[in-house]
């Protein structure tokens, strides 16, 4: 393992979490089996996050689009989830941090014991500041995006807002989490090289760092590699180096 600069730790880290059905398939197990694989890996990541004094860490738990696999798969995730926050809000809470959501919770597919569930979370962890735990459910960019389009239209249409005053830093007051800082580090595990509709907006700088490992295999140890890689990276955001 290779040494990480404590000086330069990123502020938020994003993590699309995928590989799970792809580890279970390899051992013959149901795509589900890697569902659950995956939650002490989650942990882990956690527990180095906090230890590293990351900021944000986020995420991408349930995309807009995961509605489209069998409904056994999907409701397994729905159980999963409000599984998880149940029985792990308390530590979290102890750690300091602060539990959030970003998607559209208030879609009907959502269980209404899941809604329940993640208000929980949210309301118990609310004043805790040594970390933002942002899970990204029923999340997809375009949608956060359009949501916000509609929202400023709304406000034009009700002279709240002129047109010209729809500008980026307004868009990115209508998202779903306005306080939320651009991720510095956006993490793909399981070796595919997409977004698939995560962030898109707040990933305009952010390093990507792509990895083979599937999220089950994921550990603290592979996530240190991929914060020293975006160590070293050289962020210009547009500018130019000096000679
Ligand atoms: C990521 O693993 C978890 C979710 C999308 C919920 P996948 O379930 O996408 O696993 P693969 O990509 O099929 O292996
Ligand atoms: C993205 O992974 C969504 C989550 C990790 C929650 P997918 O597995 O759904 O993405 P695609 O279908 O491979 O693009
Ligand atoms: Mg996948």
């Amino acid at each position: 393992m290779s040494e990480i600069d404590t000086t330069r730790i990123p502020r938020h880290v994003a993590i699309i979490l995928d590989g799970n059905g792809r580890w279970a398939n390899a051992r013959g197990l149901p795509r589900t089996a890697g569902h659950a694989q995956g939650e002490p890996v989650l942990f882990d990541v956690i527990e180095a996050a906090l230890d590293l004094g990351i900021e944000w860490l986020t995420a991408y738990v349930f995309s807009t689009e995961n509605w489209s696999r069998s409904p056994e798969e999907v409701a397994f995730l729905m159980e999963f989830n409000r599984d998880l926050l149940r029985r792990r809000r308390d530590d979290m809470n102890e750690w300091g941090i602060r539990i959030r959501f970003i998607g559209d919770r208030d879609d009907p597919r959502v269980p209404d014991a899941l809604r329940t569930e993640i208000a929980e979370a949210e309301a118990l962890t609310v004043a805790n500041t040594r970390m933002n735990l942002v899970f990204a459910f029923n999340y997809g960019s375009r949608g956060e995006i359009a949501t916000a389009a509609q929202e400023l239209a709304a406000r034009v249409a009700a002279g709240e807002l002129l047109a010209d005053d729809v500008d980026v830093d307004a868009v990115s007051r209508h998202l779903y989490a306005s306080d939320m800082p651009d991720p510095d580090l956006l993490i793909r595990t399981s070796g595919e090289r997409r977004l698939s509709n995560f962030l898109m907006w707040q990933s305009a700088y952010s390093e990507l760092v792509f990895t083979d490992v599937l999220w089950p295999d994921f550990s603290r140890d592979v996530f240190a590699d991929c914060i020293v890689e975006y160590q070293n990276r050289i962020r210009r955001f547009g500018g130019a180096e000096e000679a």
